[in-house]
């Protein structure tokens, strides 16, 4: 009897899997599967500078980088998990790999393209990270894959389903600051931000997804996040870059300002269906900082780059960064719980989690 019962069940359960799972060769995906796709910078690379041609500036595969989770250094700018490994934890995804790892494979669950040091322009940092635009041709290039694997329909229902996360901005200020700052103080602090985020940023991120018919086919939710505090970063308070440093500061300023503007505006009036959630990575982490840690503010986490010495906190979990620019995987955590379950007010209408259930 109870046998009997439980091959009943067995074979109910079955059947509900088959109705709700769809399955291509050996990759069987739940109906609602939700991808998540990940683009730009050192607050989102899980990697793939490993994998460029690049110099130790925008790397941070030594130690004692992933000190606290993974215990060997991966390539992510901080002791251990960052804001993407916590958001595809919290929706019930793996670890989403970088898309430059020779061995990714995880077309279905997702990609992260973010290079350490990359901006929305293209000249940010040229020649060291893979650029905006570059990282969405390498989407392309797995749009094609996911066509091969799912075939045309569900692979873009997958593409419509899923939710785009980008964390983009900040190099186009700092990095021309230090290195260009004739160039970066000959456009008005007007134009030069909506440069980045108005024309180059948004514009042609949402071109892309038109061009490529996501978004016709519901690919709207979009993740961003406002830029953080460049006032407060520990290499700011070390070092002084003059005149353009402090432009770049009331630039990230105005640009926070700017960002959530724009997406207001395309969602009233041009993207039809764009949806999207904007977390505010500044309140919050200014209330917090922690400032007792001698050599913080000097770029030379790991002794790699320029200045050989630096110094380890006993417990990261006590401070906001781990190197000069980097936030300790407690900060990230906290950002990332904020960015998935906050409030509108630190998240605009939707939070990341809504999103996943949309
Ligand atoms: C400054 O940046 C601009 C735009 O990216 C670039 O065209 C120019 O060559 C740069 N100049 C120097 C000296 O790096």
């Amino acid at each position: 009897m109870a046998g009997l019962r439980f091959h009943s069940r067995f074979l109910v359960l079955c059947a509900i899997l088959l109705i709700l799972t769809r399955c291509h060769g050996q990759l069987c995906l739940p109906e609602k599967h939700i991808a998540l796709f990940v683009f730009g910078d050192s607050l989102y690379d899980v990697g793939n500078n490993n994998y460029i041609n690049t110099n130790s500036d925008y790397r941070s595969n030594v130690w004692p980088y992933g000190e606290t989770t993974f215990k060997y250094p991966t390539g992510r700018f901080s002791d251990g998990r960052i804001i993407p490994d916590f958001i595809a934890e919290y929706a019930k995804l793996p670890l989403i790999s970088p898309y430059l790892n020779p061995a990714y494979r995880q077309y279905a669950d997702g990609a992260n393209f973010a290079s350490a040091g990359a901006g929305a322009l293209v000249g940010t940092n040229r020649g060291f990270v893979v650029d905006l635009q570059t990282q969405l041709s390498y989407f392309k290039n797995l749009i094609g894959m996911l066509r091969r694997k799912l075939g045309d329909t569900d692979a873009r229902a997958l593409l419509g389903r899923a939710v785009y996360l980008f964390s983009t901005g900040i190099n186009d200020y700092l990095a021309p600051a230090a290195t260009n700052s004739s160039w970066f103080l000959s456009y008005s602090q007007e134009d030069y931000v909506d440069m980045v985020v108005d024309a180059r940023y948004l514009l042609i991120l949402i071109a892309y997804f038109r061009a490529k018919e996501i978004h016709k086919n519901g690919g709207r939710k979009f993740g961003f996040q406002s830029l953080p505090p460049v006032g407060s970063l520990p290499s700011r308070r070390a070092v002084n870059h003059g005149a353009a440093t402090e432009e770049a500061i009331a630039r990230v300023i105005l640009h926070n300002k700017v960002l959530p503007k724009v997406l207001v505006k395309l969602e009233r009036k041009q993207l039809k269906g764009f949806r999207y959630s904007m977390a505010n990575m500044v309140q919050g982490r200014e209330d917090r900082m922690l400032w007792n840690c001698p050599y913080r503010g000097i770029n030379s986490c790991g002794g790699r780059r320029s200045v050989k010495e630096y110094e380890l906190c006993d417990d990261p979990k006590e401070y906001v960064f781990f190197d000069s620019a980097h936030p300790s995987q407690t900060a990230h955590e906290q950002l990332a719980k904020l960015t998935w379950s906050g409030t509108p007010i630190h998240t605009g209408t939707y939070n990341l989690k809504a999103m996943f259930q949309l």
